[in-house]
């Protein structure tokens, strides 16, 4: 193999026939099983779209009572995790601890747990996990899960012990985070499975991939970002400071979009309609943040992606900013297991190569330098 063979980032590079979802990134368009995102925000809820990206097409009345008890089953932890938890130091990354309870849950099963129930089993237990968290970290009581509350109004309850104003709209941020094609922590996950290993194994990886700032974790860094800009007065010299240092704006810029994230543009306009009653912290800086990076980066096609307004909406509803990240992979699971059963219809193990470009002959020598079969 040559170095022309290489794809850096596999960019370019088709890894599997899906179809799950589709990105159109000249037109910033995302479709999940033949629907647009914005009709999927606007008529439907979590269950609705996760049976879809599971099943293929929308729930039918007994579909949806299947899917919605399903999810509101598996919802507990068992006690001796939660036990363990408690043990976790206090401040140990929320990322860092939902990664290590899925793999921890991986131990609580029979090895051979890669199928669909599976897939929704964890699905359900995923926001009990984070809500575990947040409260144990905060010494408060955990909020046990509640059966008739569907799956992101019971998330929101077992965080806050009530629903906030705008619980509809968290609904909805979860659909826009639940599928978008072969990203890096679907591929990476896509390959564990490959190796026919299990699905607790599937979803550790993936979750340890969407940790990183170039993907899922970019949310907090946005907000960590807005909040030590402070001022909207001060962002054209705090952008212009990150360009000279060669350094990425987080929440900017997109592999396959190179127009405007069709999810940042629902999100943005949710905020803005927020922002019409009551303030919303940091949504001005943001703008102009926004307005700065797009002027700056005209010639590149770099516009705010899903994690630009995402954690503006996450801190308004009292998210602290180090569990955004895993409000995306408590979404993002459903996207993560179906492709994991999609490609295992016709499974073959991701095998890639690099190209060599290190010494070979070498002649072996021991510690004094002695040539050995010299
Ligand atoms: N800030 C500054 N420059 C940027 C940015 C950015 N956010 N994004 C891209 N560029 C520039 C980059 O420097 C490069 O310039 P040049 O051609 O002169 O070297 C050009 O645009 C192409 O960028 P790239 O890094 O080669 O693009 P990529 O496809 O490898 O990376 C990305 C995509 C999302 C990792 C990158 O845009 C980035 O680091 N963004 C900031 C982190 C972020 O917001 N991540 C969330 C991604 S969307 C949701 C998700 O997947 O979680």
């Amino acid at each position: 193999m040559k170095k022309e063979d290489l794809k850096h980032g596999l960019e370019g590079v088709a890894v599997a026939i899906s179809s799950i979802s589709y990105v159109d990134g000249e037109k910033g368009k995302l479709v999940y099983r033949g629907f647009e995102i914005e009709d999927l925000v606007e008529n439907s809820y979590f269950e609705e779209v996760a049976y879809l990206i599971w099943f293929g097409s929308l729930p039918n009345e007994n579909e949806e009572d299947f899917i919605k008890s399903m999810l509101s089953k598996k919802r507990n932890l068992p006690e001796n995790i939660v036990e363990m938890m408690r043990l976790f130091p206090e401040n140990a990354h929320p990322m860092a601890v939902l990664r290590s309870v899925v793999s921890m849950l991986g131990m609580y099963s029979k090895e051979d747990n890669s199928t669909l129930e599976n897939a929704i089993n964890l699905t359900a237990k995923i926001p009990t996990i984070i809500a575990y968290w947040y409260r144990i970290k905060n010494n408060l009581p955990i909020i046990y899960p509640e059966e008739h509350l569907n799956h992101s109004e019971n998330f929101l309850y077992m965080m806050f012990g009530e629903l906030p104003e705008y619980s509809k709209c968290f609904d909805k941020a979860l659909i826009l985070h639940m599928e978008q094609g072969m990203n890096a922590s679907t591929f990476a996950s896509t390959v564990t499975s490959s190796t026919l290993s299990d699905i607790y194994s599937v979803i550790t990886t993936a979750i340890g991939t969407l940790k990183g700032p170039l993907h899922g974790g970019a949310n907090e860094k946005v907000l960590e970002m807005l909040e030590e800009i402070g001022d909207i007065e001060k962002v054209p010299e705090y952008i212009d400071n990150l360009i000279r240092n060669k350094k990425k704006i987080m929440g900017f810029g997109h592999r396959i979009y190179k127009t405007y994230d069709p999810r940042a543009k629902i999100l943005k306009k949710w905020v803005q309609e927020i922002s019409a009653h009551e303030k919303v912290d940091f949504f001005d800086i943001a703008l102009k943040v926004e307005d700065v990076v797009v002027e700056r980066f005209k010639d590149k096609n770099i516009y705010p992606n899903v994690d630009f307004y995402s954690g503006i909406l996450y801190n308004h509803f009292g998210i602290p900013k180090e569990f955004f990240t895993t409000i995306f992979a408590m979404a993002r699971i459903v996207g993560w297991t179906a492709h994991a059963m999609e490609y295992r219809k016709n499974n073959r193990i991701f095998r890639p190569r690099s190209i060599y470009n290190g010494p070979k002959d070498l002649k072996y020598k021991d510690m004094k330098g002695v040539e050995i079969n010299g």
